[in-house]
Parts: structure tokens; C-alpha cells; sequence
């Protein structure tokens, strides 16, 4: 079909093209497996143990059969673990988010977007059918402004942040939005995927602000980061919770989690729970991947948490030095439009807990030559 064609070739004449590659024997250092816990032992035997004690697949959704002792165990982990009443899980952080936000605003409601959300917020943001309102990156001064003008003229306002970005790896300053949601009686929605595990001692945003949860903030992680699992939860109030268990789409339309994939997770939240040195190692990974990247001639992006970007600007340049480490043995992933603004390509590399110094040393004399 010419219109197909048309489409791809174009994305390949503008370094768009995307294609998946596949990483068998190559050394990944782009993965979000960012504490090393997809292969862990305690969670590969707690998967093993569900999948001999449920089999595969959950059979059917939450709200038929297809909610399970492992499921409710876990929401109650991720609970207590984020220091909310209650927890809800999905299918996948996307899911979370597409289905999340239109319950929580819809027509005649109001959502402020942080310019660099995850594409979930953003598709979240369209479903929901609110009037939407996106701030500069980390700009509060802006989102107070719009507060002043709009938040009158509005019945729910939404504000919708990641907490680490996933693509530059900074921090929402969540103090400030924390405060913003009182002042002006705002839901203040915290996507926490990259900030689960790996900042507060591993319970995530608010913990690294020192922030308590309060019943006007709804916390969204995943299970698939630095949990080295699949799926993803809901935290907040127990009336969201069932709010959400009668009106999320994605969760009432769907089938369950596996149990093996929850029973992994949970072994994850424990182990992070027991072990609250694994996020100061993942700091020292991060300095190390650091000093190696360094020797690069384009800005680095450290902002303490293990997201580092180098950014090379040029979308062609980007693929070609990815192609180039592909060749060493080495992946890192040339992240482009429209995942990041156009001319602001990038390689994500990410530190983790898996790599060994022989590891780093590979990369670094990858990079050299
Ligand atoms: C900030 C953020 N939110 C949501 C998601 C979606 O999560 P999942 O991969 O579990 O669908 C991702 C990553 O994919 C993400 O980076």
C-alpha cells in the first residue's frame, strides 16, 4: 500500500525510523532494570513457586475471577511500602495512566501538565476529555500563575507530573507541587515509574521530599523498572481505590496480572525494603557510569538519579553512534522524536546494579574507539 510506504519512507529520511533490535549477546546498558532484580534469585524462586501454584495466565479480569491472593498481597505491600491506605494494580504503567486520569477529571475539570510527561500522562490527558493546560518543564511559577488565573473558573483541578523524568532523568520538585495542590485545592497526580527503587530509599518521590502522603495525592509506579517485573499500581485514599475498581477502563476491560509476575514483584518490594543500601550502591553505579560517559565530547545529564543521557542534538548522529556501539557489542538506544523534542536526541543510557566493572570497561573502550 503506497500510503504505508509513504509514511516509512519518510520517517527514514528524517532518522525516525524505528526498529527493534534484538539483545541477545549484547552487553544492555539502557534497560530500567535499574536494581539488577529481574533475575534475582529470591525473585526468580517466587515467580517459579506462583507459576507451579496458579499456572500461567490469572484466567480473567480483577473484577470476574481474576483477582487472587497474590494481587491483594501485593497492593497491601505497595501500601504500606508508599505509605498510602490504599493500592490498586494494573496491567502495565500505560494502562495506569490512560485509565487513571479520565476518572479523575473529565469534562469541566482542569489538568496542568508538565511539558516533559510521559507519553501515558499525555494520552491519559486526552481521554479524559478535561480542558488541559501544559507548563514549561519544572516551571511552578508558570503552573501558580495558571492556578490564579483558571482554578476559579474550574470544579476538579488536576496537576500531572512525573517524578523523574524518564527521558532526562530530573526530578519534579514535588515540595513545591505538594504545596501548589493545597494552596489551590488541586488532585496532584505523581507518576512515580523511574522514581520507584530508586530515590527515598526506594520507596520513591515523596520519601526523597521528605513529603507524607495526603488525601489529595494519587501515586501512580510501576512494576516493570526498577521492580524487574511487568504491571503496574495505583496508590492513594481507599475511596479512589474503589473509585478506580468501578470506573478505570483499562482495569475493569482487562485480564489480571499473572500471579507469577506479582509474586516476583513482591519479593522485589521486599528486598528493597530489607536492603535500603541498594539505592546509596545505585548511586555509586551512577557515579561510575558517570566518569565513564565523561570522556564523551557532548553534555552529560546527571541529576542523581541512574536516567544519564548524553546528549548528542542531531537525530542521524545519535543512530549512528548507537549503530556504532551496536557493532562493539554494546547497546544503548538513540532516543528521538517524538519521545524527546525534535534536535534533542539522545542516548539513554542508564546505570544499574547488574554491571560489573569488566562491564564499564567494555563500554569505556567502546566509546573510545
Ligand atoms: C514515566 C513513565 N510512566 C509510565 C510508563 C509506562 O510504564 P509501562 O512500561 O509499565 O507501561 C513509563 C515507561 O514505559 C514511564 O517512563
Amino acid at each position: 500500500m503506497d500510503w504505508i510506504r509513504e509514511i516509512l519512507y519518510d520517517l527514514e529520511d528524517k532518522n525516525l525510523y524505528r526498529r527493534r533490535i534484538l539483545r541477545e549477546g549484547l552487553k544492555d546498558f539502557c534497560s530500567n532494570d535499574y536494581l539488577g532484580l529481574r533475575d534475582h534469585p529470591r525473585v526468580v524462586e517466587a515467580s517459579k513457586r506462583a507459576l507451579e501454584e496458579y499456572g500461567l495466565g490469572s484466567g480473567a479480569s480483577q473484577l470476574v475471577s481474576g483477582y487472587i491472593r497474590v494481587h491483594a498481597e501485593l497492593e497491601e505491600k505497595l501500601a504500606q511500602f508508599k505509605g498510602t491506605p490504599a493500592c490498586v494494580l494494573f496491567g502495565s504503567g500505560y494502562m495506569a495512566n490512560v485509565g487513571t486520569i479520565p476518572v479523575l477529571a473529565g469534562e469541566g475539570d482542569l489538568i496542568l501538565s508538565d511539558e516533559l510527561n510521559h507519553a501515558s500522562l499525555i494520552d491519559g490527558c486526552r481521554l479524559s476529555r478535561a480542558d488541559k493546560k501544559v507548563f514549561k518543564h519544572r516551571d511552578y511559577e508558570q503552573l501558580e500563575e495558571i492556578l490564579k488565573k483558571e482554578r476559579h473558573r474550574y470544579g476538579k483541578v488536576l496537576i500531572v507530573t512525573d517524578s523523574v523524568f524518564s527521558m532526562d532523568g530530573d526530578l519534579a520538585d514535588l515540595k513545591a507541587l505538594y504545596d501548589l495542590s493545597e494552596m489551590f485545592n488541586c488532585i496532584l497526580y505523581i507518576d512515580d515509574a523511574h522514581g520507584t527503587g530508586t530515590i527515598g530509599r526506594g520507596r520513591g518521590g515523596l520519601e526523597e521530599f521528605n513529603l507524607r502522603w495526603r488525601g489529595n495525592v494519587v501515586l501512580m509506579g510501576t512494576l516493570s523498572k526498577a521492580l524487574g517485573s511487568y504491571g503496574a499500581f495505583v496508590c492513594g485514599s481507599e475511596e479512589v481505590v474503589e473509585l478506580l475498581v468501578n470506573r478505570a477502563r483499562s482495569l475493569i476491560f482487562t485480564t489480571s496480572l499473572p500471579p507469577a509476575v506479582c509474586a516476583g514483584a513482591l519479593e522485589s518490594v521486599r528486598i528493597i525494603d530489607e536492603n535500603p543500601d541498594m539505592v546509596e550502591r545505585l548511586r555509586e553505579a551512577e557515579r561510575r557510569l558517570l566518569d565513564v560517559l565523561s570522556e564523551l565530547p557532548y553534555d552529560v545529564i546527571y541529576e542523581g538519579t541512574p536516567i544519564i543521557p548524553v546528549l548528542v542534538g542531531d537525530e542521524g548522529e545519535a543512530l549512528s553512534i548507537s549503530k556504532k556501539l551496536l557493532e562493539e557489542g554494546i547497546f544503548v538506544q538513540a532516543i528521538r522524536y517524538p519521545t524527546v523534542p525534535k534536535g534533542r536526541a539522545r542516548l539513554r543510557f542508564t546505570a544499574s546494579l547488574r554491571y560489573s566493572e569488566g562491564d564499564l570497561e567494555l563500554l569505556s573502550e567502546a566509546l573510545r574507539s
